[in-house]
């Protein structure tokens, strides 16, 4: 059997929401990237190009996964310059008719400003092609043919070891989103984020799975595609891929994504792996205009047909008898007037659970312990992850 040490292989990383880093890692490594390591808000892997184009069509969890060019020392804006201009084989890379665009993260001593740190690695690259071609390709922030990331990163205390990795950008946009979702509710959570969560409580679908305040149904959607084997990378009408940026690079190979987009598509159920039925999914809100954008994404993620939604007040829900799963991202309000509210609904949600969903495992996602105190329930996991910069917490009840 062919490995992939015997093919060409290069080293990723894959960025992650903050909290999803072993369950990304765990991801990654089932859909066939090797040497795979959590990181801080990042997995890196080594991938062969096969693996790499499936990761964009099969991953749910990562923002983009970042394919490296380079790596050099890097101790100040001279070296990062001179750096970027021998990083790569730019004739291959960037002639002067493909446009780009560069995106910067990390810092070091002098280079503190990504905006400006991007800005270097532009003006290394254009006059490198002048000096070259005597042309120029131009910027585009919209739809360049070629993203380029580069990260700074200090090394060891003290500045030694500091250095640069440069790497395209495979999605071009980021990946969490999917394309299912015109509408937004109040607050949705990513998409990624969302089958992260799920990811993290372990549903395998053989049991019901429901969200009361299920808002614009993030959670419910990306469960009910990651059960049905849905690729995030396709279309859920049309089957078709997405724009990746990376089908535009000069190294695509045409058959072998083709490949992978046949492969990615024909995990494609109407039920479970084994066959048996997809357990009901339930999710109830209560303001209509946020319940038929639930609607519609769930239309566009085509997984009606596996979702009950239903307009209602949360305290008013009663689930079929246990076991089963409820997951939950309720409002955590940023008045004080909102706030002293909430207590309120948080006090309401815990005896209604208490009361009518004993059997049930409950996972919410918290962004304040003080509204969570009053469900006057006792977690028993707590998950640190970070919702659009929210330190939250994912916290795990079993109602008895
Ligand atoms: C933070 S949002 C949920 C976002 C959702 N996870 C998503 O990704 O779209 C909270 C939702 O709870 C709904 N909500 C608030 N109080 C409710 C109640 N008592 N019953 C049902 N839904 C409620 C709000 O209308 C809002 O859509």
């Amino acid at each position: 059997m062919e490995t992939m040490s015997d093919r060409p292989c290069f080293d990723a990383l894959a960025v992650v929401p903050p909290g999803l880093e072993e369950a990304a890692a765990a991801e990654l490594s089932a859909l066939g990237a090797e040497a795979v390591r959590p990181l801080r808000r990042a997995v890196a892997c080594r991938c062969d190009a096969a693996t790499y184009l499936r990761l964009h069509l099969q991953a749910r969890l990562p923002f983009r996964v970042l394919r490296q060019l380079a790596h050099f020392p890097c101790h100040d804006r001279a070296s990062l310059y001179r750096g970027v201009q021998t990083a790569a084989d730019w004739e291959l890379w960037l002639p002067p008719e493909r446009s780009f665009k560069v995106e910067a993260s990390g810092s070091l001593p002098g280079l503190s400003h990504s905006h400006y740190n991007a800005l270097e690695v532009k003006n290394a690259l254009v006059d490198w092609q002048q000096q070259h071609w005597g042309q120029r390709s131009s910027v585009d922030r919209q739809d360049p043919d070629l993203v380029l990331h580069l990260h700074l990163s200090a090394g060891r205390p003290g500045g030694s070891g500091a250095a640069a990795v440069l790497s395209l950008d495979g999605g071009g946009a980021s990946l969490h989103r999917r394309g299912y979702r015109a509408a937004m509710g109040l607050a949705p959570l990513k998409e990624n984020l969302a089958a992260g969560l799920i990811a993290l409580t372990g549903w395998d679908g053989t049991v019901p799975l429901a969200d009361p305040l299920c808002g614009s149904g993030s959670l419910l959607i990306e469960a009910a595609c990651r059960a049905l084997g849905r690729a995030p990378g396709l279309d859920a009408t049309s089957g078709t891929p997405r724009r990746f940026a990376l089908r535009r690079w000069p190294d695509h190979d045409p058959q072998l994504w083709q490949q992978e987009v046949a492969a990615a598509r024909a995990l494609a159920r109407d039920a479970l792996r084994d066959g048996r039925p997809l357990a009901p999914i339930l999710g109830m809100e209560q303001d209509p205009d946020v319940l038929q954008q639930a609607r519609d994404n769930a239309k566009a993620a085509g997984v009606v047909p596996w979702l009950q939604l239903e307009q209602g007040d949360a305290r008013d829900f009663n689930p079929p008898p246990g076991p089963g799963l409820l997951v939950c991202n309720p409002p955590y309000g940023a008045r004080l007037g909102e706030r002293q509210e909430l207590e309120g609904l948080y006090s309401d949600l815990g005896i209604m659970l208490k009361q009518r969903c004993g059997g049930w495992t409950l996972w919410l996602l918290s962004g304040n312990a003080e509204l969570t105190g009053a469900l006057r329930m006792k977690a028993t996991r707590r998950l640190a992850v970070s919702n659009g910069g929210i330190d939250c917490r994912w916290l795990q009840y079993e109602i008895r």
